[in-house]
């Protein structure tokens, strides 16, 4: 058909013509992504520090998406308003784990506990974190820096090995590749700057960092890849009340936390780049640090 002043010709048939019989074709899976949406519905997650922040807002996009959630937190009430967000909001179901991941013993019971409740765990989301007081390093107490480093270094690792006998228990390990597990560590830009007075804070999320790469050497093998997101400056409540909405936008246009687009994160833009890691398109990827940040880290 020849084209008319306000309807281009079609343009050439490009389409390959058919092989001659006999000739194989590649397999479909070489061109197109692992799997489907629909697989997650089958998938279960524990996120820690669920109850607020970044962790809330990574539970409620993992049920979005049909993720079945534990909620893990120290703060049972605000643990038990996740659920209900995200009974209310989506179609994944939840329950609230009340734990302190400062109890380093109680971690396997706990996560014990969730799996047998969920009946498998394939994602873990170690979210939960404290910054602790910030000091000169006259002012350290050494109770504050054991505090950071029990929750934000020990715990992660404890959790992980209390998790990862339920991703690859038999049926789950089988996965592997596609499906297999996932851990998800938040660490933090703090681990890359010289940032005053934030000695135990940024020293256990570079420790983080360092434990994401050493899991993923291990774990590979079972089929569980291991990554880290680094956010910059996050609208949350880990720094207290004092840390108000233009306070924070501050600490993003300038001075050592600022970024390039000069404006703090949400939680779900980190949430988003969790979720990414724990979706069947990130198979490939392990052993990496994600930075959410703007920009802040290059
Ligand atoms: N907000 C930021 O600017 C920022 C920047 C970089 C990294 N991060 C990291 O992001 C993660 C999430 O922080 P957020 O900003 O959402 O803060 P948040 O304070 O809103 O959430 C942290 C959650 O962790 C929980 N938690 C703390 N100690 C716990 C314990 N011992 N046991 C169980 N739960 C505990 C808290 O109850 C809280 O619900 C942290 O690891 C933090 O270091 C945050």
């Amino acid at each position: 058909m020849t084209g008319t002043a306000d309807r281009p010709a079609r343009a050439p048939d490009r389409t390959p013509p058919d092989p001659p019989t006999g000739t194989p074709r590649p397999a479909p899976h070489a061109l197109n992504p692992p799997a489907g949406p629909s697989d997650w519905a089958s998938r279960t997650a524990l996120v820690t520090g669920a109850a607020s922040g970044i962790g809330r807002a990574t539970a409620v996009a993992l049920a979005a998406k049909g993720v079945s959630v534990a909620v893990l937190d120290r703060d049972a009430a605000a643990a038990r308003d996740t659920v209900a967000l995200i009974q209310d909001t989506t179609p994944g179901r939840a329950l609230a784990a009340p734990c302190d991941l400062a109890d380093i013993p109680g971690l396997r019971p706990c996560v014990d506990g969730i799996a047998e409740e969920l009946g498998a765990l394939d994602i873990l989301v170690n979210c939960a974190g404290v910054v602790g007081p910030r000091g000169s390093l006259e002012e350290l107490t050494e109770d504050a820096w054991d505090t950071v480093q029990t929750v934000d270094l020990k715990a992660p690792l404890f959790l992980a090995r209390a998790v990862v006998p339920h991703m690859t228990a038999v049926g789950h390990g089988g996965r592997a590749g596609v499906h297999g597990g996932r851990i998800v560590n938040v660490s933090s830009a703090s681990a890359h700057r010289a940032l005053a007075y934030s000695h135990a804070y940024a020293a256990a999320k570079a420790g983080l960092e360092s434990l994401t790469r050493t899991l993923a050497g291990e774990l590979a093998p079972r089929g569980i890849n291991v990554n880290a997101v680094a956010p910059g400056v996050t609208a949350s409540a880990i720094h207290g009340t004092a840390d108000t909405e233009a306070a924070r936008a501050e600490r993003a246009r300038t001075g050592p936390t600022a970024n390039l687009f000069g404006r703090p994160c949400e939680p779900a833009d980190v949430a988003g780049a969790i979720v990414f890691l724990c979706s069947p398109e990130s198979r490939q990827i392990t052993g990496q640090v994600v930075h959410v940040s703007a920009g802040a880290i290059v």
